[in-house]
């Protein structure tokens, strides 16, 4: 049977650089704050008008030439993003068009921080299916357009940046490829990491009651996130580790989502790796969400971290709460 292995990745970043000092201009926060609770130094913020799917054409365009193939290769795109430039249709339709490909499947999916984890499982899905042989997965994220930047939303606001990363996943018989995936969701705790409105519950969608409110823009229950993420993740490695009969020390490199340096740093502390094996860039870029993962991989691997045959470990947990992990032979 055949697995999907990653034979191309790319990323792409708003130019804009948003430092913790721009953020303490507009709202009462600081750079130490910043800095100490989350690691995030600076993230991006696209130009006014700029879309998301003009940051993951760019980004699919680097991992199509990474992987050495046209636009017209893929068969079947995979989008992952909280923050569709509109409400309906998702960006997947559009990408398709930006790329000038046949008209392809798009598959629009959510899942918020896991968004790219579970694209590559749904991508390795279709692969082994043997309904495509060359997917197209995306993660990209504006959030700098609907943060609320004044010192009422501070706690959110100064955690998310905007950016796209893209894998060319192509179908191979032999060693590499998607070895397992692990998927999870737990609707309980929905509410505790949300973006409530526009809502189909109201009619209209919004009204100026709500936007009073501040319910237009995502609320989180900080503390109850960190210790659900810490457990996650790390429950997440160890099954996904253990779905493919693989030891922990035989991964070369983990790729958790990037979601707060602390975070980060525990996961790596309860797992007992060394920290040079977990990769970092959160202190650049803030929480992309979907982009995170792909982003992160795509300068990995630019940066010779990856090398073929390498296991790597794609790790996320975020609102939902969903997370999972996918297990990569490079
Ligand atoms: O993919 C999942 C995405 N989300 C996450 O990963 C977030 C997980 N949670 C976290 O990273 C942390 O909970 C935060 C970084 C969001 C907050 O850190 P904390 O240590 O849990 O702080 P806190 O929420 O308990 O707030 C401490 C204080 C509060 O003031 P008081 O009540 O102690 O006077 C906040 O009002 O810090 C205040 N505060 C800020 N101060 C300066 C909250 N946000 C800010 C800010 N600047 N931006």
């Amino acid at each position: 049977m055949p697995r999907a292995a990653v034979i191309g990745v790319g990323h792409h970043v708003p130019e804009r650089i948003v430092t913790n000092d721009d953020l303490a201009q507009l709202m009462d926060t600081t750079d130490a704050w910043i800095r100490e609770r989350s690691g995030i130094a600076e993230r991006r913020w696209v130009r006014p008008g700029q879309s998301g799917t003009e940051l993951a054409l760019a980004a699919s365009r680097l991992a199509l030439d990474d992987a050495g193939l046209p636009p017209a290769a893929i068969d079947l795109i995979v989008y992952a993003t909280i923050n569709p430039d509109h409400a309906f249709p998702g960006n997947g339709p559009f990408l398709q068009h930006a790329l000038g490909i046949d008209t392809v499947g798009a598959l629009d999916i959510r899942n918020q921080c896991t968004g790219f984890v579970y694209g590559i499982a749904a991508a390795d899905g279709f692969i082994r299916a043997g309904t495509a042989r060359t997917v197209l997965v995306v993660g990209s994220e504006i959030h700098s357009t609907g943060l609320d930047v004044s010192t009422r939303g501070r706690d959110v606001a100064v955690l998310f940046g905007d950016g796209a990363g893209a894998a060319v996943l192509s179908a191979e018989t032999g060693e590499r490829g998607v070895l397992a995936s692990v998927l999870h969701s737990q609707g309980e705790f929905a509410r505790e990491l949300w973006c409530e409105v526009p809502t189909a519950l109201v009619q209209g969608r919004l009204n100026d009651d709500l936007l009073a409110q501040a319910r237009q823009y995502p609320h989180m229950n900080g503390r109850a996130v960190f210790q659900h993420a810490i457990r996650r993740f790390c429950e997440a490695i160890e099954e996904v580790l253990a779905a493919a009969g693989v030891a922990k020390d035989d991964v070369a490199l983990f790729i958790p989502h990037q979601a707060n340096q602390r975070i980060t740093e525990m996961v790596t502390r309860r797992l007992g790796v060394d920290s040079s094996r977990v990769y970092s860039n959160i202190e650049r870029y803030g929480n992309t969400t979907a982009a995170s993962i792909p982003i992160a991989l795509s300068e990995a691997a630019r940066a010779g971290r990856i090398h073929r045959g390498d296991l790597v470990v794609l790790v996320a947990f975020g609102s939902g709460f969903t997370w999972g992990a996918n297990l990569i032979r490079w």
